[in-house]
């Protein structure tokens, strides 16, 4: 969130293995970037290094004031370098401007994915989702995009379809079109270690995946099984990988999820991702995952990025990614990831967004309704209408998790859902303002409500609410059991 408070935190891109709840760290999206407001002035650092570290936040010793006055320090420590550092100094909106003009000005995401997105990881069938849709048809319910999960893939493998459960799927995204619902499909970059599969034969005549220092594959485990992984730190692995999503598109898919990219390989004891020995290209310098590790995704994005402009130059590519590093948002946006169901995950996926706005990540959202389990009605209404604020506003949950339609929860929830996706659609010209402005400006679309006036201290303090754009103050019911919010706490 905005508002870290003292203690330790990793610099390590991470998947939990398992829904997480605030205070998890590290998590999948490492941002060595620290946005200091202060009275004086707001500035920005930038460790600008991709190596594993830590930051230690403190605040001053006893005496030295209180609150606010009380000088406070950090403490950053990392396994490599070199380290340097960048200080922007300025009004919050100068800052964030100058820091995308040195990372990169966030994508434009097409209009459509700025409306409602629903996802599921276990649709399974071409049935379930004209089901779906249908579902949202019949009671008049706005829906711009479905995404199909690793379900929808031949035996989990990526570039593939179940032939079986999803027969003909161009037609199905064809006629999903018309009707203005656009398919998303996930793409993982583990490819299963298996002659026949043509990914792995062209990856491996391009000698497109992670080696060893001694030259041997490097292969882990992901969801296909054994799996072996590009290494998206070379120009030309990002040029094979990039023309791979030809396939997807001519499958009808209009954009894209990456995920599983910090990379994530299973394992049962020990980090869940690559050896710190495999070697990476590093766009010709070399060196090993310790310095790959955080910019993997970010490189997996730009190959996906680039080659979409080409591929279809008369779309913006649309792609957002569950890991990545400072300057992703050159490439599009990211997600919560696995959120837990439950009240502190709700407050999490606001937290997560209004940070990552500050870290020049503007485009994002939680897993509306949780990753897991199954969220109380009114635990779900909540999360539905604070993500009708939110940039990525999707519907998502786990295999095993319960419904996430809006029809599930009883005819009460279903009325109160419609407001929000009525409004999300009426606002649709505004988050499309808001697109506009953060590709110019750097500025997020959730704001703090410091955001003009970061002098005024008692704004400092508010985390349960923010600005969208400059016109609207969303103040979202955080807690159980309440029906209004108070001024003050405003
Ligand atoms: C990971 C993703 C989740 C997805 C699942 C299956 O847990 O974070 O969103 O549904 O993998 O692909």
């Amino acid at each position: 969130g905005p508002r870290l408070r003292d203690g330790t935190y990793r610099l390590w891109n991470t998947d939990p293995g398992r829904a997480f709840v605030p205070g998890d760290d590290p998590l999948y999206v490492t941002m060595p970037v620290q946005l200091v407001v202060a009275d004086a002035a707001t500035h920005l650092v930038f460790h600008d290094t991709s190596w594993d570290g830590t930051v230690t936040l403190r605040e001053g010793e006893e005496g030295a004031g209180s609150g606010h006055d009380r000088a406070g320090a950090s403490e950053l420590r990392m396994d490599g370098g070199p380290l340097r550092c960048w200080v922007i100094v300025g009004t919050p909106a100068r800052v964030l401007h100058a820091w995308v003009s040195l990372t990169g000005a966030p994508a434009l995401p097409p209009a459509w994915a700025l409306g409602h997105h629903h996802a599921r990881w276990g649709f399974g069938s071409e049935r379930e989702v004209r089901r779906i849709v249908a579902g949202y048809q019949e009671r008049g319910l706005p829906l711009d995009a479905v995404h199909l999960d690793i379900d929808h893939y031949d035996e989990h493998q990526v570039f593939t379809v179940d032939q079986e459960r999803f027969p003909k799927l161009p037609a199905l995204a064809e006629e999903l079109r018309r009707d203005g619902v656009r398919l998303v499909s996930i793409v993982d970059p583990a490819v299963k270690t298996e002659s026949g599969n043509a990914v792995y034969d062209s990856g491996m005549s391009e000698d497109a995946f992670v080696r060893d220092a001694s030259g041997r594959l490097v292969r882990g485990v992901v969801w296909p099984g054994e799996a072996v992984f590009p290494d998206f730190t070379q120009a030309r692995v990002r040029e094979w990988w990039g023309g791979l999503y030809q396939e997807r598109l001519a499958q009808g898919f209009a954009g894209f999820w990456h995920d599983m990219n910090e990379p994530t390989s299973f394992t049962a004891f020990g980090e869940s991702t690559l050896p710190r020995s495999a070697r990476h290209d590093l766009d010709g310098r070399g060196g090993d995952h310790r310095e790959a590790h955080n910019v993997y995704a970010l490189c997996m994005a730009r190959a996906a990025y680039e080659a979409l402009r080409e591929l279809a130059p008369q779309e913006r590519p649309f792609l957002f990614s569950r890991s990545g590093w400072a300057g992703m948002q050159s490439y599009g946006g990211t997600w919560s990831g696995d959120v837990a169901t439950g009240w502190p995950g709700l407050r999490a996926s606001l937290s997560l967004v209004m940070g990552l706005g500050l870290c020049g990540v503007p485009y994002s959202g939680p897993d509306v309704g949780g990753f897991d389990g199954s969220p109380s009605p009114e635990l779900y209404l909540r999360w539905f209408q604070l993500g009708a604020f939110l940039p990525l506003f999707r519907t998502h949950a786990s295999l095993r998790a319960g419904r996430r339609e809006p029809w599930e929860f009883g005819a009460d929830v279903l009325e109160h859902a419609r407001v929000a996706l009525v409004e999300r659609r009426r606002l649709l010209p505004y988050f499309m303002t808001l697109a506009h402005l953060a590709r110019r400006t750097g500025a997020p679309y959730v704001r703090p409500l410091w955001w003009g006036a970061p002098e005024d201290r008692a704004l400092r303090d508010c985390e349960d609410a923010f600005l969208l754009g400059d016109c609207l103050l969303v103040a979202p019911v955080l807690y159980p059991g309440s029906d209004r919010r108070h001024q003050e706490t405003v």
